[in-house]
């Protein structure tokens, strides 16, 4: 197009001012779990790279990765055997379809995986995302008794305060809340009994299994720690006893260890704590070490085995996603598990949470701001005990933490601390220290208000 006013000056602009990352992030991005119009305004961090277990954002500041990425990372950022293995296999292939056909290091994977998962006779079920190994585990306890001719075991049992995903069948089986409510037209109805918080949940729980345990297709946990409600804990001896429950009554466990699993808890599954053979797990999150998206759906042999028949007969699985059993993703998870087991990673996991569980008892659990800290192993939730709703405490102590270089992020008013399971000595100090400033400034912030 020609200029239509040839002969008017040209006005110079004022050089406009590079877009920040921050703006050039909120003007595209739709991150998870954010309201977009705050986004911009809650001082997000942006990464740029990372080092050991410190991420390092745009602007070159550092902070210690103190939720592990959301639960996902366990040996630190930019391990250099993992990124050895991931381009290792780069240079062989990236993906193929798992669909029908099977790929040589999904299968290494699997090997290794077998003799360590507390899953008898077991076979690997891979995707990509922990919600997506709870929904197959559900198909997968739905058609095994269609496909063993019992009519009548389609309902599922699930607890109070659970947490499994955010897809619509993993968020049935979920306990809703204020976030999820919008689609509970959408859902599908479980038996709840409650969770974790009640002192009598396995108590209820077993009772219900009884009642039902001709409806029931399966029962679905998560062991020892019901981690998105709040790190909520229950001992191994009720896990157990509700495990005894489900095998009374016949149905299926389900062991959801998307957050527990691979070494959280102190040991590799929390299922092996409570004395657990689940007959389908869910894993996800730190199977590749918080780098690369996989998760799996674990079912036993005998579960397994209700689905051969005859080829395309109507006992298949059909179902399968065009990302499971991605070869990048297994390469490093067949790496991790290796250096999980070489450097005695479970034995770091339970020093530090002791040294943790000490140092959070002496220096927060008896402060005014705090109502109870929870632990189990690297897993932790220190409720505030704010003096009223509304006043997002969690987030203001998260700020005061990583204003101060390390990156907490809360649920509600529980401040979760997750360290990666490589964590040293002084990190935890680092991480306690940080967590105590910002609870210092909501202190501040109170005195100075009255
Ligand atoms: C117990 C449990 N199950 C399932 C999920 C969902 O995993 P993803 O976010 O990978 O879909 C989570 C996520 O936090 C979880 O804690």
């Amino acid at each position: 197009m020609s200029d239509p006013n040839p002969e008017e000056p040209q006005h110079q602009q004022p050089h406009a001012q590079p877009a920040t990352w921050v703006e050039r992030d909120a003007a595209v991005v739709w991150h998870g779990f954010t309201q977009m119009s705050a986004y911009a305004g809650n001082a997000p961090l942006v990464i740029d790279r990372a080092e050991g277990r410190e991420l390092i954002d745009a602007d070159g500041r550092r902070y210690l990765d103190a939720i592990s990425s959301l639960w996902v990372n366990t040996l630190g950022h930019h391990v250099p055997e993992l990124d050895a293995a991931l381009v290792a296999q780069a240079g062989k292939v990236a993906h193929s379809t798992m669909l029908g056909n099977g790929n040589t290091v999904v299968v290494e994977l699997a090997e290794a995986l077998a003799p360590v998962v507390p899953v008898d006779d077991p076979h690997f079920l891979f995707a990509a995302d922990g919600a997506v190994a709870v929904e197959q585990a559900l198909k997968i306890a739905f058609q095994y008794w269609v496909n063993r001719g019992v009519t009548g075991r389609n309902s599922f049992l699930a607890l109070g305060d659970a947490y499994h995903g955010d897809t619509i069948g993993s968020l049935s089986l979920g306990d809703g809340g204020v976030f999820s409510a919008v689609f509970e037209p959408l859902c599908f109805p479980v038996v709840r009994t409650p969770g974790y918080v009640d002192p009598g949940w396995a108590d209820k729980a077993c009772a219900a299994i009884e009642a039902h345990a001709e409806e029931l297709a399966a029962v679905v946990i998560e062991p020892l720690v019901q981690g998105a409600s709040g790190m909520l804990c229950a001992s191994a001896s009720d896990v157990r006893r509700l495990g005894e429950a489900c095998r009374q009554a016949g149905t299926l466990l389900i062991c959801d260890e998307v957050a527990t699993g691979f070494g959280r808890t102190g040991t590799l599954f929390a299922s092996e704590q409570c004395g657990l053979r689940p007959d389908l797990m869910c894993v996800g999150k730190g199977i590749t070490g918080g780098y690369l998206a996989m998760s799996s759906t674990v079912a036993s042999g005998e579960v397994f085995g209700a689905f051969l028949g005859a080829d395309l007969g109507p006992e298949t699985f059909y179902h399968g996603h065009s990302y499971g059993g991605n070869a990048l993703a297994a390469a490093v998870a067949l790496e991790h598990l290796r250096l999980v087991q070489a450097w005695d990673v479970l034995g770091n996991v339970r020093a530090r949470a002791d040294q943790l569980s000490s140092l959070l008892g002496e220096r927060v659990a008896g402060r005014a701001e705090v109502r109870e800290v929870r632990q189990r192993g690297l897993m932790v939730g220190v409720e505030l005990d704010p003096p009223a709703p509304g006043l997002r405490w969690g987030r203001q102590v998260c700020a005061g933490a990583v204003a101060r270089g390390v990156l907490l992020r809360p649920l509600g008013d529980v401040v979760v601390l997750m360290p990666p399971l490589t964590t040293t000595a002084d990190e935890i100090v680092r991480i306690v220290d940080a967590l105590d400033g910002g609870l210092d400034d909501l202190a501040g912030a109170s005195s100075a208000a009255t």
